[in-house]
């Protein structure tokens, strides 16, 4: 553990018990944060200088521009200024999100003891091996909506030691004083989390998948345990493609949140999820029962290649 890490277990929030605020500024000195991107909709993300972490500050200032996410699923008689309203980091949505997030760690992580801290690790440890140790256990309730004729390859799987692989990268919540420009004077929330070298999903040909193996297995996984959020928690992980209005049937294949480095597929992109018990707006209409449509589509997609090669390999 470097001391950055020290620093973050120290003032991280892990309840929304938790208000303490950070002192942001002071860690920024030590490790002065440069600018990766500030086209996301929710957050300015800079990568750490010397150190294997980016840390993703909330803006105060949201450009509904990029917003293709809600912008597409905005009903006429909803002003944008409300919408924008609701998404800023006053601690109320602070803690929303976190709440979803804490969701979403126990379904897509594993964590361990001294590759994370939390102060309930045990628990959330304990109740992620329990999902993974039942993963084929839920196939009738996964495949009851998102159908497969390849249930046998899929099982197959879902059995193998893949069931323990972690999808996350390690992260923790800080708020404190903001950091950008934008953001000056206003407190906010900052995700800290592991820097992962690698490719976006997005930049990975179709070809590739149909020869990588494990690579398609993994991402098999992946979707499964996105299928088994939704279908539990009414949850609906962002793998938005980088274009959406272009690239809107690779729902998922060509999306930037979902990188693929030398310890295989992590989702990066965790501050948003859609909840689909919402309200219209946040819940974004039709987004995620179109996003849920394409990955269900390219699960098949998947599969279908999967059993191919099993076919051929049996035959040889
Ligand atoms: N853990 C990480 N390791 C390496 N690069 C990262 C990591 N997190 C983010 N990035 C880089 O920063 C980009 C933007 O990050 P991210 O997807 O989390 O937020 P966003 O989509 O810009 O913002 P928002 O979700 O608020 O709209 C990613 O596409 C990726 O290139
Ligand atoms: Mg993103």
């Amino acid at each position: 553990m470097n001391d950055l890490e020290g620093w973050l277990r120290k003032y991280a929030i892990y309840s929304s018990k938790d208000t303490h605020k950070a002192p942001i500024h002071v860690l920024f000195q030590k490790y002065p944060p440069t600018l990766l991107s500030e086209r996301g909709m929710l957050s300015y993300v800079y990568k750490c200088e010397n150190i294997p972490w980016v840390v993703k500050e909330a803006k105060w200032e949201l450009d509904l521009h990029f917003a293709d996410r809600i912008k597409l699923s905005i009903p006429k008689n909803i002003g944008e200024k409300l919408l924008v309203d609701r998404l800023l980091p006053r601690p109320e949505e602070i803690f929303r999100q976190y709440s979803q997030y804490q969701k979403v760690l126990l379904y897509l992580g594993v964590s361990t003891e001294g590759n994370y801290f939390h102060p309930d690790l045990a628990d959330i440890a304990h109740t992620q091996l329990q999902i993974r140790e039942h993963l084929v256990d839920y196939l009738d309730v996964v495949t009851k909506e998102f159908t497969t004729r390849h249930t046998d390859v899929l099982a197959k799987i879902l059995l193998s030691d893949l069931k323990y692989k972690n999808f996350l990268p390690k992260e923790y919540m800080i708020i404190g004083k903001g950091y950008h420009a934008k953001n000056l004077g206003r407190d906010t929330s900052y995700i800290f989390q592991e820097y992962i070298a690698g490719a976006p999903l997005h930049d990975i040909d179709h070809s590739i998948l149909k020869k990588n193996s494990s690579l398609r297995q993994e991402l098999i996984v992946l979707i499964y345990l996105m299928f088994l959020l939704y279908k539990k928690e009414h949850l609906v992980v962002d793998t938005r493609p980088r274009s959406p209005l272009i690239q809107t049937l690779d729902w998922i294949m060509k999306t930037e949140n979902i990188v693929l480095s030398r310890s295989g597929v992590t989702l990066i992109d965790t501050r948003w999820c859609w909840y689909t018990k919402d309200d219209i707006v946040r819940r974004g209409l039709i987004i995620p029962n179109f996003a849920l449509w394409r990955m269900h589509n390219w699960f098949n997609k998947l599969l279908y290649w999967e059993k191919k090669e099993v076919t051929y390999q049996g035959q040889m």
